[in-house]
């Protein structure tokens, strides 16, 4: 079993994205700069979006962090974006999920410039993304992809199965592994809340893409031996044991899948800090006007 070390990963590609931070600083006599929203006080969603601000800064790019309280109407931060949209001086303008009830996810989406979409969530860059055209691809596919690339695992021909659905994960990850691209050519399969025999889809699959947000989800019964395990989990548990009062865990049981694995990814370590990475390549290439 090779551990996939998102840490080193990402603090090499990292390095990449400096110089070319500095560079674009050197031509355009300015840092590439990524705009987050943040709606209300939910603690998973801050500690994200501190640590996109602080890998900005950590880059060389400036960072703005746009605050509201959750009471914040729909059409007001509509307003907002569209401000934001304008502006010259703003690169990439994310707006951090989960939103209050009250808004509409899909309008928010749909509101940002899709030139300026780094999170790759309008359906403008969905559906390029599908037709294999220059676009954003959503951070936590694309740091997964990134992955599998620095590791030189070869994807082709794979039985990759995905778990969970969801528009910001399993969804665009199944598109791109199915898309004819290394990584990717592989044979996909979505499973999801409806899915009959999850584990019986799961046993079949070289690639697991583990994506559904239940802790320890994943367990050894349901891995084939040699499969490459992809863990997208980020369950926080309230831990006396830990300096942040928080303790991690993934959604595949690592203990037990471990052993039965030829690659897997830790909890944490993994692709957490690979989404960083995919976020700030997006920003980078939306500064140098590389894809719009
Ligand atoms: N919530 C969980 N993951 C993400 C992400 O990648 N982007 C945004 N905007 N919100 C999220």
């Amino acid at each position: 079993m090779q551990l996939l070390d998102g840490k080193l990963v990402s603090e090499k590609i990292k390095q990449d994205i400096a110089a070319e931070a500095a560079e674009f600083l050197a031509s355009n006599g300015r840092k590439p700069h990524l705009v987050a929203i943040l709606v209300g006080h939910d603690g998973g969603s801050e500690t994200y979006v501190a640590s996109k601000m602080r890998n900005c800064k950590q880059v060389g790019f400036d960072s703005t962090n746009i605050r509201y309280e959750d009471d914040i109407s729909q059409e007001e931060l509509i307003q907002k974006i569209e401000e934001l949209n304008q502006d010259d001086r703003i690169d990439g303008l994310i707006v951090q999920l989960p939103l209050p009830k009250h808004i509409d996810p899909e309008k928010i989406t749909e509101a940002i410039d899709y030139r300026k979409d780094v999170d790759g969530f309008h359906p403008i860059n969905l559906g390029r993304m599908q037709r294999n055209l220059p676009c954003f691809i959503p951070a936590t596919p694309y740091g997964i992809l990134l992955m599998l690339d620095h590791y030189m695992i070869q994807t082709t021909g794979m039985h990759a199965v995905v778990v969970g659905r969801s528009n910001i994960v399993g969804s665009p990850m199944s598109i791109l592994l199915a898309r004819n691209t290394q990584p990717g050519n592989c044979t996909v399969t979505l499973t999801h809340s409806r899915t009959k025999n999850v584990k019986e889809e799961v046993l079949r699959a070289d690639l697991i893409i583990a994506a559904i947000g239940k802790k320890n989800f994943i367990t050894a019964d349901m891995v084939k031996e040699g499969a490459v395990v992809i863990d997208v989990g980020i369950n926080r548990e309230v831990s006396t044991l830990t300096k942040s009062g928080y303790k991690l865990y993934g959604d595949v049981d690592f203990e037990s899948v471990a052993p039965k694995a030829s690659y897997i990814t830790p909890v944490p370590g993994g692709v957490g800090l690979m989404t960083i990475v995919g976020l700030l390549k997006n920003t980078l290439a939306a500064a140098k006007h590389a894809i719009y």
